[in-house]
């Protein structure tokens, strides 16, 4: 059953912030929110949405991204995304985005009002990057977003590397860029924190 792989994923991920910890206050704080929605979440096993499964051209890294990711600290989740990704629905989330875009990212949301389950509350999934890939500036109004790197590295604003472990929290309206190098691509597990009607009604754009 699709449903079971994907709440599979949720407990997964509600693990990983149940195992994390920051020294900087906000984040920690982000970290517990996360924590208690996803422990809510996973409460009663959620049913899956009509979301069709869909790849974008990045998706050629995916298996070798997860591959690589299953010897990093994220391994048990890397296994379930093994099971779980023939399932996904890829998508750019933009109405135009740069042409070097098309084939370098993608993102899935796994749960959340637009997830392969229904979530109002949180919204959660992946981004995959291709080795190379500039990801524009941008910020979320309203949302709080943190990414886990699952696999590979990225580094944000030309600033903080991160690598496989690592957790990455934005504040509401922070502007933020990704670039990834030439080596290998990258999986980033991400989850948005906001308002119902916020997530229910939140559009991408560049800035
Ligand atoms: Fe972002």
């Amino acid at each position: 059953m699709t449903s079971e792989i994907f709440n599979q994923f949720l407990r997964e991920l509600h693990t990983i912030y149940n195992g994390l910890d920051s020294s900087e206050k906000e984040t920690k704080r982000h970290i517990l929110s996360v924590r208690n929605t996803l422990s809510s979440l996973i409460e009663i096993p959620l049913p899956a949405t009509d979301k069709k499964p869909e790849l974008k051209p990045v998706c050629r890294y995916l298996e070798r991204a997860i591959n690589t990711g299953r010897t990093g600290p994220f391994s048990t989740l890397c296994e379930t995304l093994i099971q779980v990704s023939p399932y996904l629905g890829w998508e750019y989330g933009y109405e135009t985005i740069p042409d070097h875009l098309y084939d370098s990212y993608a993102y899935t949301e796994i749960a959340g009002p637009k997830g392969s389950v229904y979530s109002e509350n949180i919204a959660s999934g992946l981004v995959l990057l291709a080795p190379g890939c500039h990801y524009p500036e941008h910020s979320h109004p309203d949302i709080e977003e943190s990414y886990l790197c699952v696999s590979g590295s990225v580094t944000q604003n030309n600033n903080d590397v991160v690598t496989a472990g690592d957790i990455l929290y934005n504040p509401p309206g922070y502007l933020h860029s990704l670039s990834v190098d030439a080596a290998g691509a990258c999986l980033l597990a991400y989850s948005w924190n906001a308002p119902a009607e916020i997530l229910r009604n939140n559009s991408m754009k560049f800035d």
